[in-house]
């Protein structure tokens, strides 16, 4: 499948890697998202709970294509080959998108407090870091 994806990309003349033109997607979305949620505790931005809440939710699903795109990335350039960066991102994408549905399943953000809630905006941005800086050492070394 992924030689048939490729194939048809070349022919299209789009000779590019496909994940790193997605990964924008989560990642831009968890970096809104905690900020967005921090300045909600600033007076008067309470409602921007909501915008962070919402970066949530598109960064969930920004991770599926994402996640499936690096598959294919790894499958065409890297043939495959299991070594540890890749691993350590299969790790961080699941443990990523645990923490993104935990946030859209149990978040209020109508009445956001400083409390476990806001500290998963937090974890989730350092496990962004992660998958970024084990993708930049893939890519550039
Ligand atoms: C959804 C979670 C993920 C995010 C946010 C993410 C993020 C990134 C970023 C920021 C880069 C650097 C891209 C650049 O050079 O501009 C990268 C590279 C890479 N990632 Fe991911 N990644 C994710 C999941 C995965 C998964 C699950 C795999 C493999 C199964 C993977 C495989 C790769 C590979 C092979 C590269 C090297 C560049 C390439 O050929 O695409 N990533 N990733």
């Amino acid at each position: 499948m992924t030689q048939i994806i490729f194939e048809f990309l070349n022919k299209i003349g789009f000779t590019h890697p496909l994940h790193p033109a997605l990964t924008h997607i989560p990642m831009g979305m968890v970096m809104g998202a905690v900020t967005f949620r921090l300045a909600s505790f600033l007076p008067k931005l309470r409602f921007l709970a909501k915008t962070g809440y919402h970066c949530v939710i598109l960064g969930l699903l920004g991770v599926f294509p994402t996640a499936f795109a690096g598959y294919l990335d790894w499958q065409h350039t890297y043939g495959g080959e299991w070594e540890f960066l890749i691993i350590l991102k299969m790790v961080l994408a699941v443990v990523l998108t645990i923490i993104l549905a935990i946030i859209a399943i149990t978040d209020d953000p109508e009445n956001p407090k400083f409390d476990k809630k806001t500290l998963f905006y937090f974890l989730v941005v350092l496990v962004a870091i992660g998958l970024g800086f084990s993708g930049g050492e893939l890519q550039y070394g």
